[in-house]
């Protein structure tokens, strides 16, 4: 974890209020891993006093980071207006990120990423990652399900299928691809699919997230999710993100509490007890 001022080389509004923003920070770059996440003083006055987590979406020529993200309130909306040549304080990488080749499932040949909205932001990383492991043996496979309100909402589709990926998008007004919900678009997928899949990556809303882990339990196919929190301190050190996970996979009636921020933000989908 460092705390560095970093450049900021560029800020820009991508579409509606989703902007993409890419910070030179060489330690942060060299040791981040997908999933984590940066925690960022968004002015250098005393307003908003707390840090805004934001997830790492890609690795920018090496020693860069890039972020992409809504501009919603009092915090993203300061973000939004700071320009380039400009220094933020930003801590990171953060957070345990998804587990590629390890736990349950990472180590197959097929995946699916499945992204609601801004959760988009984490998952591109992370397919660039598992890119880079398909040019190894055996060949692994990418299907990416993105998930949006509008066809106007849809995020990174070209940044997927440059690395590869199969792509379907579901939108919640029927505008494009598949009519519902991204989750509703997981099992249909997953019941025309001809054969085994490893694992399931998932980034979005809390309720979609909910209902991923349950379809993997139902299909009995891992899942890492990544979840979001309200965050005070982001370094693991307030407790004001936690949420209550099964101590043993077998004993669910056995309980702790992991910090989002610390142990997350991404946890296996079967650990989380949702209350
Ligand atoms: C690990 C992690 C990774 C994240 N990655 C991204 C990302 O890549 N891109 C992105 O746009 N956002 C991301 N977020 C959410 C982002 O941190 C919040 O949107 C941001 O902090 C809001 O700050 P604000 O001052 O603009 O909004 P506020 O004025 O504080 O709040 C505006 C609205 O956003 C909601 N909100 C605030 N913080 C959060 C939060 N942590 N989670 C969910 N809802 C929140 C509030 O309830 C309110 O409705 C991430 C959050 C976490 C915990
Ligand atoms: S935000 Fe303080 S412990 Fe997670």
């Amino acid at each position: 974890m460092f705390q560095v001022n970093a450049r900021l080389l560029y800020n820009k509004r991508i579409k509606k209020n989703c902007h993409e923003m890419a910070l030179s920070a060489p330690q942060i770059a060299k040791s981040a891993l997908p999933g984590q996440f940066i925690n960022i003083k968004v002015t250098d006055g005393l307003e908003p006093l707390l840090r805004r987590p934001f997830s790492i979406h890609q690795i920018y020529r090496q020693d860069g980071i890039k972020i992409l993200y809504e501009a919603i309130g009092k915090g993203s909306k300061a973000l939004a207006r700071r320009k380039s040549g400009e220094s933020l304080d930003v801590i990171g990488p953060l957070g345990n990120g998804f587990k590629l080749g390890r736990g349950p499932g990472a180590g197959g040949r097929r995946h699916v990423l499945v992204a609601g909205g801004m959760g988009t932001a984490p998952l591109v990383f992370l397919a660039e990652r598992l890119a880079e492991a398909k040019n190894q043996k055996p060949k692994t496979k990418t299907l990416v399900l993105l998930g949006a309100r509008t066809k106007d909402d849809i995020l990174c589709e070209k940044e997927f299928k440059e690395l590869g990926c199969e792509v379907r998008i579901a939108t919640d007004d029927g505008s494009r691809g598949f009519k519902g919900y991204v989750s509703e678009l997981l099992k249909d997928e997953l019941n025309a699919i001809r054969y085994p899949l490893s694992a399931i990556y998932a980034c979005g809303p809390t309720p979609m997230l909910k209902e991923i882990s349950r379809i993997s339990q139902e299909y009995d196919i891992p899942a890492q999710i990544s979840l979001e929190a309200h965050m005070a301190c982001g370094i693991g050190a307030c407790m004001g993100c936690v949420i209550k996970t099964a101590r043993n996979a077998l004993r669910a009636t056995e309980y702790e509490y992991k910090r989002v921020c610390k142990e997350g933000p991404v946890f296996e989908a079967s650990r989380v007890i949702w209350d």
